[in-house]
């Protein structure tokens, strides 16, 4: 894992934008996350849209996750999130933008199908989040490290966390969601995760010190051979080895 330690979320969306970049120019297939955290690498990403570096005119784009029953026009549907704070603003053509169909009567059958899409076309780079328990897309502890896209029961912390979206009303956020399997996400050729803020050191130190284990999913990451890690000093607080981590990042070649 090619760990990035940054001073300030700013800095992380900057580092995270650039190791995007190349893919985006080769007209690569992109994973997208929601969540606070990949904000300033979508801001980086549309300045470089509008400076003339980039463009996202035939790029296709998967989504990790999606709540179950919330349409993609609903306000606070991932597809929609991620519309309003990225795609939107650059090029993207909105049907290149694929997210599991939230509304198919059948979850378990959009899951399946979604899955088979991924496969399909492939993703180059995916972009990740974190959750404070170590979760990946909606991927909550215990869940299996191979597995494919699937339905997932929200954990009551995942849904304290996400409340501030739905008015911080914990009974409007919805209880389940679809989600790319952590076999789904570890098969795009490259994974960027960012984290920033002290909330996200633990998970942090876990992912990249701690044993590989379903209790902490983003710990699957280890298995992956093209993996890097941008977080700022906060959410680095708690990595014991910080400095083999800035020496390295110093001697690799780029
Ligand atoms: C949700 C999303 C994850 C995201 C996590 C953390 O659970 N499904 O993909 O990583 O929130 O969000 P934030 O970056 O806002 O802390």
């Amino acid at each position: 894992m090619d760990i990035i330690i940054r001073a300030d979320a700013q800095e992380v969306g900057k580092e995270a934008a650039a190791v995007m970049a190349p893919f985006i120019k080769q007209g690569r297939t992109i994973g997208l996350a929601t969540g606070s955290s990949p904000l300033t690498t979508y801001r980086e990403l549309i300045r470089m849209y509008e400076s003339g570096e980039l463009t996202f005119k035939t790029i296709q784009a998967f989504l990790l996750d999606e709540y179950v029953g919330l349409a993609r026009d609903d306000k606070n549907s991932y597809f929609r999130t991620i519309r309003d704070e990225f795609t939107a603003h650059v090029d993207f053509v909105d049907a290149n933008v694929h997210s599991p169909d939230s509304t198919d009567p059948d979850p378990y059958h959009a899951a399946a199908l979604y899955e088979q899409k991924i496969i399909d076309t492939g993703v180059a780079i995916q972009l990740l989040g974190v959750g404070v328990n170590g979760h990946i897309g909606f991927n909550e502890p215990t869940s299996a490290l191979q597995g494919p896209t699937k339905v997932q029961a929200l954990h009551p912390q995942t849904i304290k966390d996400n409340a501030r979206f739905f008015n911080d009303c914990l009974e409007d956020v919805p209880t389940h969601a679809m989600t790319q399997g952590l076999g789904t996400i570890t098969r795009a050729e490259n994974i960027i995760m960012v984290a920033t803020g002290e909330a996200k050191a633990d998970a942090i130190h876990r992912i990249v010190e701690g044993p590989l284990t379903a209790l902490c999913p983003g710990s699957v990451l280890q298995l992956h051979a093209n993996v890097t890690l941008v977080v700022d000093e906060a959410a680095a607080s708690r990595l014991e080895h910080a400095d083999y981590y800035r020496t390295m990042e110093q001697i690799r070649l780029r």
